[in-house]
């Protein structure tokens, strides 16, 4: 039996921490605010963007909405990007992905000044943490580093092996898991044998996109599994990547989809965005 490590009430605890932090801030007259960028009408986004800005109201802060049609050129999102920059009264922005095809997304998040990057997806944020300077920290990675520590589980010395290598969860994962002194490998879909170097894992982190991909036979008996996936089963029910019927049986500790890793990325934007960007 898995002990469940329950992101939904992880992720009230820091949010409601940060309701604390931003009702001190705001008695020493100082306001956080976080621009909120929404292109077209795709309506997985303006899910996410509605929770973002739900989350903001319950922390205090105050979330500025653009919400732009699906037309808009990449000239003009530029151009608010780069009058957000400009603006003192503006602490974080966040363009919701994924953008419109006529506009560059690279070009988008290098446009946003560092220390607004509270998605931490800009090019120097995810160097400074390549090279353990401080800078923003991608959201979903740094909620899984919450969830384990507190869940009191050990990361020093563990062998920690991650299923997937995308920029906004499995690489800077894997940088996250060495600055907590675990060793790491990064598998992928030219991995050979990937079952039996999961097995090998202390700690399982999967990011593929994969409904149910991972079962018992990649888990070794005792095993931390964290499921990065949101995915639907053969019968349309949200699931993870992880099949947890077979796997929590022989893991020790797991986070069930929904109410796992999901509630914990718009935490740690609440958290980037009230803190601002790292100084040491
Ligand atoms: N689209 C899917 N996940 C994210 C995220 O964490 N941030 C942004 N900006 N867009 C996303």
């Amino acid at each position: 039996m898995a002990m469940i490590i329950d992101g939904k009430r992880i992720s009230q605890e820091i949010k409601d921490e940060l309701k604390e932090k931003v009702t001190q801030l705001k008695a020493e007259g100082k306001k956080v605010s976080l621009a909120v960028i929404l292109v077209g009408d795709n309506p997985a986004s303006q899910t996410y963007v509605k929770n973002k800005k739900r989350a903001c109201e319950y922390v205090g802060i105050e979330s500025l909405s653009y919400e732009l049609p699906g037309e808009t050129t990449q000239e003009e999102l530029l151009e608010l990007v780069g009058k957000l920059n400009a603006d003192p009264a503006v602490g974080g922005i966040l363009v919701q992905l994924p953008l419109p095809k006529q506009i560059d997304e690279d070009a988008v998040i290098r446009a946003i000044a560092p220390e607004k990057d509270v998605d931490g997806f800009h090019p120097m944020s995810v160097g400074a943490l390549s090279i353990g300077q401080p800078g923003f920290v991608s959201c979903t990675p740094a909620g899984i580093i919450q969830l384990l520590k507190r869940s009191q589980i050990e990361m020093d010395g563990k062998e920690c092996v991650i299923v997937g290598r995308s920029n906004i969860v499995g690489k800077p994962m894997a940088l996250l898991m060495l600055r907590e002194n675990a060793t790491v490998t990064v598998t992928h879909s030219h991995t050979k044998d990937l079952r039996e170097v999961c097995k090998r894992a202390d700690i399982l982190i999967v990011a593929i996109g994969r409904a149910k991909m991972v079962d018992a036979s990649y888990v070794k008996e005792g095993a931390v599994v964290i499921d990065v996936g949101m995915d639907r089963d053969e019968n349309g029910k949200l699931c993870g990547d992880v099949d947890f019927a077979s796997v929590e049986p022989v893991a020790s500790a797991i986070t069930p989809v929904p109410g796992g890793v999901g509630p914990m990325t718009i935490a740690m934007l609440m958290y980037n965005t009230v803190y601002g960007v790292p100084r040491e």
